[in-house]
């Protein structure tokens, strides 16, 4: 055996004397005894029936549902997604248990905070509370925002002036050789000391270990810079924590379900919400430890970043870099907010509901890289067309799980000819709109109220299909609905052959005359009536065409495989409007 195994198990069988591993367990879920072993739901799996098992003697956990089993220290990491040592240290703490030789954690020792360190930082953030409390306009400023009760959750506090904290510090016991590497104060060139969140509200950062690694400071004084966090470090790596992840972690453990969220306001809103399974990465980026940490909670994290082109952007980007990590059943979704809101205002607008309904507008991680390769095609022209194949390519070849880039390439290639068929079958009669001589609305609805005062005949046939008919042009409507209205009344001249010549103007009654001589007169008998129904298709040509634009519209912004329904009123319009086109009065 060799030395450090030999460690391990001496530290194993060290804590194994001195804890219950069921007491330890009992921390996280609820095991009730049975025999000689105690008996839990497991947290490895979804059941509802207990078979997660611990037995004290050995030492030793095991599921029968999902074989998960081991020692303390495997079920440390498995549980809280520790490394090693992380787990060793954790349970260390729990138990008091050190690791005799722990040369193997040594090599980054320098790196980690010592207990005392540890303990400074707690020490600070118990007196940022303190003082948060007895500062009234760190308070009055938050109350605003947030209630007591999530302030006092979240551990927000208020950080004094730097000699206030120094003095804490002193008066503690702790001196400058303890938290120089804390990054609490500031020196400058010429020496002069500033605290680095002095005037600020401070929120405690904790890591995955839940201890307390730095904090972010929150300006109440409207400062250019809004917030100022721990400086990057060995211990305080912001691509290593997730914002909200300790407070919210027992909600997202039984929901399986995560909100990623920018700011720490946005998580604390949220809980305020009680929507309490938000982290936040502390900006806009995620690195693939936090990525994969949600994984670990979760199949489909929700991407809700702030509504803005900031958020959006960084959106795309959390979707690019996520392809490389990207396995079988591990996915994204996105979150986009309306207005340029934030998760924190939205709520204050439109509340919880609605907030949980933008779940079920969310855009899947692939249909997000669809629309980034289509946002950059400008023409659809071959050249343009090729590109998307290389774009199709690039993503691809990000996403280094084979599987999984099988079977996005096949659905990108999907979307592309999809997206193409309907382009091929709508710009034919695009262009052919485009190259449409413009219908001139009025000269239609003239001759129709021509028709209506001159053809009695066609007037009393077709009565009905004309009342219905709306025109375009405000006088000539009011004036078809004014003849309407004397007809009904029985209140025109039959023998006159201007019918209802009195509604109109001596000036309108010459158009209408000229317009007779130009297109009715000259018309046999027998194909007036093929006229007059040129002429109601022409009228209604323009409805007909914008109804069918609309319907166009949708079809391409719509993502369903098969809008069946949409496609046959496409081609009924289509082929109105066709047929109307090819008979066209002169
Ligand atoms: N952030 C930061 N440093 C900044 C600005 C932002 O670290 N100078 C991080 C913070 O974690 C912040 C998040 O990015 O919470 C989102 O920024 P922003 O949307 O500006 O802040 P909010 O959390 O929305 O804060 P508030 O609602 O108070 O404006
Ligand atoms: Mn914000």
């Amino acid at each position: 055996m060799t030395n450090k195994s030999n460690n391990i198990n001496e530290f194993i069988n060290l804590v194994n004397l001195k804890v219950r591993l069921s007491d330890f367990i009992s921390q996280f879920i609820n095991l009730s005894e049975r025999g000689n072993s105690y008996v839990g739901k497991c947290p490895f799996h979804n059941e509802n029936t207990p078979s997660f098992n611990v037995n004290n003697e050995k030492g030793l956990f095991y599921c029968f549902g999902c074989k998960a089993g081991g020692n303390i220290i495997t079920f440390t990491k498995k549980y809280k997604n520790f490394t090693f040592n992380e787990a060793v240290n954790y349970i260390s703490e729990y138990t008091g248990v050190k690791l005799s030789n722990n040369t193997f954690l040594n090599k980054d020792k320098h790196n980690q905070l010592n207990q005392t360190e540890i303990k400074i930082l707690k020490a600070c953030n118990d007196f940022f509370r303190e003082c948060y409390v007895k500062n009234k306009k760190a308070s009055d400023y938050l109350k605003k925002r947030i209630s007591e009760e999530v302030i006092n959750t979240f551990q927000v506090g208020f950080c004094p002036e730097h000699h206030i904290l120094e003095n804490f510090l002193k008066n503690n016991n702790f001196f400058e050789d303890d938290y120089q590497k804390l990054d609490l104060f500031i020196k400058n060139k010429k020496g002069e000391i500033f605290g680095r969140f002095s005037n600020r509200i401070t929120f405690p950062i904790f890591d995955y270990g839940e201890k307390i690694v730095g904090f972010g400071g929150r300006t109440i004084n409207n400062s250019k810079i809004k917030y100022i966090n721990s400086q990057e470090s060995q211990f305080f790596k912001k691509s290593n924590i997730l914002f909200g992840l300790k407070q919210n972690l027992d909600f997202i453990r039984a929901k399986k379900e995560i909100f990623l969220v920018e700011g720490y306001l946005d998580v604390i809103k949220l809980h305020e919400f009680q929507i309490k399974n938000s982290v936040s990465s502390l900006g806009t980026t995620l690195s693939e430890n936090q990525l994969k940490k949600l994984w670990y909670y979760t199949d489909i994290p929700f991407v809700c970043f702030d509504g803005d082109q900031a958020g959006v952007n960084a959106a795309k980007n959390v979707a690019i870099k996520s392809l490389s990590f990207l396995i079988p059943g591990k996915s994204l979704k996105f979150i986009i907010l309306p207005n340029n809101l934030d998760p924190d205002q939205f709520l204050s607008e439109r509340g919880k509901e609605d907030f949980l309904e933008l779940k079920n507008d969310s855009l899947n991680l692939s249909e997000l890289i669809w629309s980034l390769i289509l946002d950059e095609i400008s023409e659809l022209t071959p050249e343009f067309i090729a590109t998307i194949d290389q774009k199709i390519e690039y993503y691809v070849s990000k996403i280094s799980n084979n599987i999984v880039a099988k079977e996005y390439s096949r659905f990108l290639k999907n979307k592309k000819d999809k997206f193409l068929w309907k382009n091929n079958s709508f710009s034919k009669s695009k262009t052919k709109i485009l190259n449409q001589p413009k219908v001139i609305e009025n000269l239609n609805e003239k001759i129709l109220i021509t028709i209506l005062i001159t053809e009695k005949k066609i007037f009393m046939k077709y009565f009905e299909e004309i009342s219905n008919l709306k025109l375009r042009d405000n006088n000539l409507e009011k004036k078809k609905n004014e003849i309407f209205q004397l007809f009904s009344e029985n209140n025109f001249d039959t023998k006159n052959d201007l019918w209802f010549e009195n509604l109109f103007s001596e000036n309108e009654l010459n158009e209408i005359k000229s317009l007779k001589s130009t297109h009715i007169e000259k018309i046999e008998e027998k194909d007036k009536e093929i006229f007059f129904h040129n002429i109601i298709n022409n009228i209604r040509l323009p409805n007909l065409i914008k109804e069918r634009e609309l319907v166009r519209e949708e079809l391409l912004s719509n993502n369903d495989n098969s809008p069946r329904n949409l496609i046959l009123r496409f081609q009924n319009l289509n082929n109105e409007i066709n047929k109307i086109q090819n008979k066209k009065i002169e």
